[in-house]
């Protein structure tokens, strides 16, 4: 594993917009696997801010989300849908066909998560899979006790990442419980990891990851058996790693 540390998040999001546009750069028709939440906010100011600049293009790369809430509409302000046209499609030149996420309203979720693994296999894989890491040790939505062998899946939320994810809804009520997300064995598969972690509230996650057990009762511990990850992470959310 390489481990990157940064001095803040506007650094730990440079280095990681490099990390990406490289890649890009490096294939023909780049395949991304691309997180929500907070942690990669800055990421996508800066790629867009290179897209402007002229510096990447996004035309032949296709990209794929880890997550969406089960039973939120596509253009719920809240949904991983919405989130992403915000952040970053609207400002990027990347084909809608091309910008995929579970679709958590659709009537079968068990079939659409199996479409949405026939979809990944049909671009050849994820390239570069950036991801966040929870504080109890999630990845993309895998909870902990999720099975290693498990590929994109419904899933329960747990209470701690209800409550984490509140700060975005009017009320905990409203947080939903359930989720789409790519499994374990699904994230593993991508050719390569990028995992981006800021501040002191992630220190003990970021310990554990680095040199806790490897374990399904702390999800993101199997990227230590990935052959290629990234870690960027700041001072604080390093702390004594
Ligand atoms: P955050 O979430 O980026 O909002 O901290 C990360 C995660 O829960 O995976």
């Amino acid at each position: 594993m390489d481990i990157i540390k940064v001095k803040d998040y506007q650094e730990m999001s440079e280095k990681a917009c490099s990390h990406v546009i490289n890649n890009i750069h490096r294939q023909d028709a780049p395949v991304l696997g691309l997180a929500t939440g907070s942690t990669p906010e800055g990421l996508y100011k800066q790629l867009i801010e290179k897209y402007r600049q002229k510096k990447v293009s996004f035309e032949q790369t296709t990209t794929f989300n880890l997550d969406e809430y089960v039973g939120l509409e596509n253009d719920d302000r809240n949904s991983y849908h919405y989130y992403m046209q915000e952040k970053l499609f609207n400002h990027i030149d990347i084909s809608a066909e091309k910008a995929n996420l579970p679709n958590g309203s659709a009537a079968d979720l068990e079939q659409e998560c199996r479409n949405y693994e026939a979809q990944i296999q049909q671009a050849n894989g994820i390239d570069l899979q950036i991801l966040g890491i929870g504080l109890n040790g999630h990845i993309g939505f895998n909870e902990p006790g999720v099975s290693f062998a498990s590929r994109t899946h419904v899933v329960d939320l747990a209470a701690s990442t209800r409550e984490a994810n509140a700060r975005f809804f009017p009320s905990l009520e409203d947080v939903p419980t359930q989720a789409i997300t790519m499994g374990i064995e699904t994230i593993m598969e991508s050719k390569a990891i990028l995992l981006l972690v800021s501040g002191k509230q992630k220190t003990e996650a970021v310990a554990r990851f680095v040199n806790g057990e490897i374990s399904e009762g702390f999800p993101a511990s199997v990227l230590q058996q990935h052959p290629q990850v990234t870690l960027i992470a700041d001072e604080a959310a390093l702390g004594e790693v």
